[in-house]
């Protein structure tokens, strides 16, 4: 071996920790069962939400057999709607957006949690199996009433 060939040999090297690092960041949370951020993330104007027919009307919507739509739009200092209200043993996928700065939705006692960015739609979908009443808080300060930032989820039979 001359020189070149083991400086090609550490470029190389170089290149697969480099590209390692990339695919550690990115993938790592997926063999520890956690996906914190859902990439498919779309993107809405915070002042195009009262043209967006989802979030103009805020509310749980029937969208199959035992399947659900909720569109939640989160602001300074209230989720809507509110209760939001979900049959049990149904599916619902979550659309939600917020109406100025970052906060999360976050229903306690279960997983069911996500930080909700002015200009994007956090989507993610749940099962709800038995009926009960869960309260949904805001994770992310946003402001003065944010411990004050409570809705309720409401599965009922
Ligand atoms: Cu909304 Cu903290």
């Amino acid at each position: 071996m001359n020189i070149h060939t083991y400086e090609r040999l550490w470029i190389v090297g170089a290149m697969v920790l480099i590209v390692g690092f990339i695919a550690t960041i990115t993938y790592g949370s997926v063999g520890l069962g956690i996906t914190m951020i859902d990439d498919e993330e779309e993107t809405l104007a915070p002042d195009e939400i009262g043209e967006d027919e989802r979030f103009a009307d805020p509310r749980v919507e029937q969208v199959g057999e035992d399947e659900y739509a909720a569109y939640v739009v989160a602001q300074t200092f209230v989720f809507q709607p509110d209760p939001i209200e979900i049959p049990a043993d149904s599916e619902v996928t979550f659309y939600v957006t917020s109406r100025d700065v970052i906060h999360s939705f976050t229903v306690v006692g279960t997983n069911t949690n996500t930080m909700v960015i002015p200009g994007e739609v956090a989507t993610m979908t749940v099962e709800f199996d038995e009926p009960g009443e869960y309260g949904v808080i805001c994770n992310e300060y946003c402001g003065a009433g944010h411990h004050d930032m409570e809705g309720e989820l409401t599965v009922v039979e």
